[in-house]
């Protein structure tokens, strides 16, 4: 009998999981929590929040689930591995200890300096006068951090200590530090291309498994506002050759043996936010989870059966031959509401099924903010972008004047 597989979320990224995961050969059923339009097409929607842990224990109990799978990082730090690893499902995604990764970035700094991983440099403050002392020696540009989980509006790259003053003067004085915390690391700005490196954790080892490139910013040339993503590309382009190796070598390797030293089961993907730099690569931060958007373009490139690769490494013993990427490029473009991220106003409802031409996916969002990802393969990065933007085309063509949907234009563009 086949395998029952929990996706937890409801975004683009577990739509795009449970489409992998429903088409595995081990794989008899998926259900999500709380799903989406797209995983309900997929399989069935159950109604629990994503960070209600007893709940999905039990029932996954109820249910006979085999596999849980976390999506969204505040599931993780809510301890919703904890919960169901209690309840005795075989669970891929971290406890909530493994999480401080990604929950506390202070956390993953202190971690990253005890364990010799390279990353900027920074301080940590706890109030607006411990901040402005370490503005009066600085010099350069500074990147704020606010420790906690703040769905990426926690992070402001100041041009020079005047503008790092500014910024923290209104978090401080207006009580809005983000996360509603009072920590926040000040850190020198890296140079480089970012890159996001995806490695399999199953408790005794961090498998490398993918990357991926994704762009933050709402407006064509990486202007406007910070997003949840507005696109990705797969594999990486115009980086080193030895891409892998160094950063095996520096970043996977020593966070393994960190983690094992302390103590920590890492169960789930260790999603390294690299800043590539003239001295290699820098971990800009670390993700306890699968990216989004990378994830839909990641999941359109695995063969083999996805569902037994990730209950191996739940299971504590990964099986890498479960599951492998193919030489294909794969493009993804996200669709968004006109003022996204402004206010995510509500999309009209599209069809279910988009009539898409061969190797193009659709990966549903919610019903507003990031609405769509469209994935393409090809051959070539190029290929898979021209097949991308054809779709989107396509699509806003069809649907785009009743809807107001938006898009980036330059996903995947290569110029130099
Ligand atoms: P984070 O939430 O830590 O991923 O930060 C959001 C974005 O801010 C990153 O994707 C980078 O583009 C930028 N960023 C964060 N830290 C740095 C840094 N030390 N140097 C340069 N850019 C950074
Ligand atoms: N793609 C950025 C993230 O998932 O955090």
């Amino acid at each position: 009998m086949g395998m029952k597989v929990l996706v937890i979320g409801s975004g683009a990224r577990e739509d795009a999981l449970s489409w992998r995961l429903a088409a595995s050969p081990s794989c008899e059923a998926v259900f999500a929590a709380p799903g989406n339009a797209g995983t309900a097409s997929r399989g069935t929607n159950w109604e629990i929040a994503p960070t209600n842990g007893k709940v999905l224990g039990a029932r996954c109990k109820a249910e006979g689930v085999d596999l849980a799978v976390i999506g969204p990082e505040t599931a993780i730090a809510s301890g919703v591995g904890d919960r169901l690893r209690e309840a005795g499902i075989a669970t891929f995604g971290p406890d909530r200890s493994g999480g401080r990764l990604e929950s506390s970035k202070i956390f993953a700094k202190r971690f990253m300096e005890r364990h010799d991983i390279p990353t900027a440099r920074a301080v940590v403050v706890h109030s607006l006068a411990a901040a402005q002392k370490a503005l009066d020696e600085w010099s350069g540009p500074c990147v704020i951090k606010a420790d906690g989980l703040a769905s990426g509006k926690g992070v402001v790259v100041a041009a020079d200590a005047a503008e790092a003053r500014g910024v923290l003067e209104e978090w401080y004085g207006g009580n809005r530090v983000p996360g509603g915390g009072a920590d926040v690391l000040l850190e020198e700005r890296l140079e480089g291309r970012e890159l996001s490196v995806f490695a399999i954790g199953d408790g005794r080892a961090l498998y490398p498994f993918a990357s991926a490139c994704d762009y933050k910013r709402a407006g064509d040339g990486d202007t406007g506002p910070n997003t949840g993503g507005m696109g990705a590309y797969s594999p990486p382009h115009g980086f080193p050759n030895d891409v892998d190796s160094q950063v095996q070598a520096r970043i996977i390797a020593p966070a393994l043996r960190g983690l094992l030293a302390e103590g920590e089961r890492y169960v789930g993907v260790l999603y390294c936010g690299l800043m590539w730099t003239e001295k290699g690569p820098y971990v800009i931060e670390f993700n306890a989870r699968f990216g989004d958007p990378e994830t839909q373009v990641l999941m359109p490139r695995i063969n083999g059966d996805f569902a037994l690769f990730l209950k191996s490494a739940a299971d504590g013993m990964l099986d890498p031959g479960a599951a492998s990427l193919s030489e294909r490029s794969c493009v993804g473009v996200v669709l968004a509401s006109a003022d996204y991220p402004r206010t995510s106003t509500a999309v009209p409802d599209l069809p279910r099924d988009l009539a898409l031409p061969h190797e193009v996916f659709a990966f549903w969002g919610t019903g507003s903010g990031r609405v769509l990802t469209v994935s393409a393969l090809g051959d070539d990065l190029s290929s898979a972008r021209a097949r991308a933007y054809e779709a989107v085309r396509d699509l806003t063509q069809r649907f785009g004047s009743a809807t107001g949907l938006t898009f980036r234009r330059d996903i995947a563009l290569i110029t130099k």
